[in-house]
């Protein structure tokens, strides 16, 4: 199984258009050590002919672009990409999908509930019905994944809830602190190849480990978890913004009940933050907040890292 990080950032990218914090200017003015950075999205392949993105980020176009795998091949209009699987419904993982519209057959996998979120809003009807397959998977059942037109990818895909929020642009005030969330409004994905131990975690967004979520990742040869912010109140210290990493859904990296913490008793053989926000300080290779995630057995994920399982 091939996996192909498109974008490691999270909503906003790296450097994010009106931010002029640190990490953004260094970003911008070509830093080597602050890596400019597009928004979260895998791609996956059991055979390395057909793939299967996880989320459809607003930077798809560019990702495709520079990632030889994604390229249509043979004449006329063609695209290698089989499949789309979406973890939420969250702008950073679904405005990609409007850029996948001209025309070509793929299929659409998610949870019903963000499936209802697409099909409440018709400008999604740009991915023409009659070649855009959208399939429906419950929570927790190993469905294979196969494109448009049936034929097997090779991949099955499993989403199971995770801690987390509704998408920003539905959040209910008035329905309580849970701001309206239902448990299919964030997953998890565990993709697993026909290769024996061929199987890794992608969890772009997740705002606590409950003990079943750390039995579920004990043993796994690779996780690509939640890694936006390395402090619960960084958008505040870093004078961006006033929500916390908890307030939009997201652990943190740090501290006794940050992420970091929370890996440290399980067995992972690789461990990668993905999904990092433009505050976030691991982002600057000469970071304290670096050497302290690696020393602790963490990579930060970049923008075109392959990893083969
Ligand atoms: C998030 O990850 O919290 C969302 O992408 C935020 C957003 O929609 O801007
Ligand atoms: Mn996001
Ligand atoms: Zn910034």
């Amino acid at each position: 199984m091939d996996i192909v990080v498109l974008g490691s950032a999270a909503g906003g990218g790296l450097p994010q258009w009106n931010c002029s914090c640190l990490l953004c200017r260094r970003a911008r003015a070509g830093d080597p050590l602050v890596v400019s950075r597009t928004q979260s999205s895998l791609a996956v392949s059991a055979d390395g002919q057909r793939w299967v993105l996880l989320n459809a980020s607003p930077d798809v176009r560019e990702q495709i672009t520079r990632t030889g795998q994604l390229h249509p091949r043979g004449g006329g209009r063609d695209s290698p990409i089989a499949a789309v699987v979406l973890t939420n419904a969250d702008v950073d993982h679904i405005a990609g999908l409007l850029s996948l519209r001209e025309a070509q057959p793929f299929a659409l996998m998610a949870t019903r509930r963000v499936h209802e979120v697409l099909a409440a809003n018709p400008v999604f009807n740009v991915l023409n019905p009659r070649l855009v397959a959208r399939r429906t998977v419950g929570l927790d059942e190993a469905a294979a994944i196969a494109g448009a037109d049936g034929e097997p990818t090779g991949l099955t895909v499993r989403l199971f809830p995770v801690p987390g929020k509704v998408a920003l642009y539905l959040e209910d005030p008035a329905a309580g602190p849970e701001l309206g969330t239902v448990a299919e409004d964030t997953v998890g994905v565990e993709m697993s190849g026909p290769q024996d131990g061929a199987r890794f975690f992608y969890i772009p967004g997740c705002s606590r480990i409950t003990g079943d979520l750390a039995r579920r990742l004990d043993g796994a040869a690779l996780v690509l978890f939640d890694g936006t912010v390395w402090s619960d109140d960084e958008m505040a210290a870093t004078g961006v913004g006033a929500k916390t990493g908890q307030r939009m859904g997201h652990l943190c990296m740090s501290g006794p009940d940050g992420s970091i913490a929370a890996f440290s008793g399980l067995n992972v053989g690789r461990k990668l933050f993905i999904h990092i926000n433009n505050t976030n300080p691991v982002l600057a290779g000469d970071s304290p907040e670096r050497r302290t995630a690696e020393a602790a057995g963490w990579e930060i994920a970049v923008d075109g890292l392959e990893i083969r399982l």
